[in-house]
């Protein structure tokens, strides 16, 4: 069996995250068991929720226990399989987590799926038609739920999340516009993500700054806004939503290190009667088919063409992560295994 290199949660953030929160070793793949599945894994998957298992606070999800292989989303290929289901060569995406390989009891219901690379790259299966996909997916159709002729909002418009929503809500006929941090960023936005406006957060200081721009790139206001964010972004937004209008609640990236976000003018919510709604989208696992079918659909056609940053090789997913989190990926953060 293959040696496989890994990376740890060796020990818990004070504040902000860092590399050396992260430890890197290498075991051996223990021999497959019957109805297990040895997958050599092409992609990791980076996503913002993984700084919230590092701590060790009370949340949705357990925590990532110290001295344990990092959680994450995994693409690759079956090497070995003991499982009549799994032939070798199969692609498959399942969470495999910040390794090379994983053994997988692929009997057990949703552990292992495999997918179909002939119009979509195996990548997209861990961005625009996986995970990140399905989250904007059930934020715009279920919460937002606008009609065509709405505006919709989502802030880190060109992140997995937030490039999937502009695309479904293009296809809904609404005008889309985004907030993106800096103008390499918002030009993709519009140029390539089919955006009707992006604005970047960065040129604003305060939140009425940023919510005069939002005014010139909405002027019939806000319909629904995709929350991405926190902390100034939302309390700019907050000022240009229309009466009924509604917030999917999605992520709160500003205050992952732990820092408080005071919402500023909270009778904003009164005011305009908004209906705001937090989710978690692995408890909707009854949208996925559904939403899989349209991003699929979208991707194969070409009218949603997600970008990727890409780290080589597993050492780099704790600097790539930490990026993340920061910004400095462009598109869906993946690292390279292969
Ligand atoms: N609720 C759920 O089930 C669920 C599922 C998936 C994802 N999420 C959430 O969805 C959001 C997007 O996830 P993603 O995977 O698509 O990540 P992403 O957008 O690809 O990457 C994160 C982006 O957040 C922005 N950002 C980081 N720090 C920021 C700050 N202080 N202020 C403003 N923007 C900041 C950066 O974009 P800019 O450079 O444009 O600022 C960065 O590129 C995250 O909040 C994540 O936690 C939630």
């Amino acid at each position: 069996m293959p040696a496989n290199q890994q990376i740890l949660l060796d020990n818990r953030p004070d504040g902000e995250a860092t590399v050396n929160n992260f430890k890197l070793v290498t075991t051996q793949t223990p021999a497959l068991a019957d109805g297990q599945v040895l997958v050599r894994h092409h992609f990791l998957s980076l996503d913002p929720y993984m700084r919230g298992r590092m701590n060790d606070s009370k949340s949705y999800a357990a925590s990532q226990p110290l001295g344990e292989v990092m959680i994450g989303g995994t693409v690759g290929e079956v090497a070995e399989s003991k499982n009549p289901k799994f032939q070798p060569g199969d692609k498959v995406v399942g969470m495999g987590g910040w390794q090379e390989y994983s053994v997988v009891d692929a009997a057990q219901p949703g552990a292992l799926r495999k997918v179909d690379t002939t119009h979509v790259p195996l990548s997209h299966y861990l961005g625009a038609v996986g995970m990140p996909g399905v989250t904007a997916w059930y934020g715009l159709v279920k919460l937002i739920n606008p009609k065509a002729g709405d505006t919709v909002v989502v802030s880190a418009a060109t992140g997995a999340v937030g490039s999937a929503f502009g695309a479904l809500a293009k296809a809904r006929g609404c005008r889309a516009v985004g907030i993106a941090g800096g103008p390499e960023k918002c030009k993709y936005a519009v140029e390539e993500l089919g955006f009707d406006a992006c604005v970047d957060y960065k040129l604003h200081k305060d939140a009425h700054s940023l919510s005069k721009a939002l005014k010139e790139a909405c002027p019939d206001g806000i319909d629904g806004y995709f929350e991405n964010v926190g902390g100034m972004v939302l309390d700019a937004v907050l000022l240009r939503m229309n009466a009924f209008g509604r917030i999917a609640v999605c992520g709160m990236i500003a205050g992952y290190d732990g820092k408080p976000m005071p919402l500023a003018n909270p009778a904003l919510l009164l005011v305009n009667r908004i209906r705001l709604e937090g989710f978690i989208i692995a408890e909707h696992m009854e949208v996925w088919p559904e939403a899989l079918t349209e991003l699929g659909q979208l991707v194969g056609s070409g009218k949603l063409r997600p970008r990727e940053s890409v780290a080589q090789g597993i050492a780099a997913a704790p600097e790539a992560f930490l990026g993340l989190l920061k910004g400095k990926n462009f598109g869906k953060q993946l690292v390279k295994l292969i």
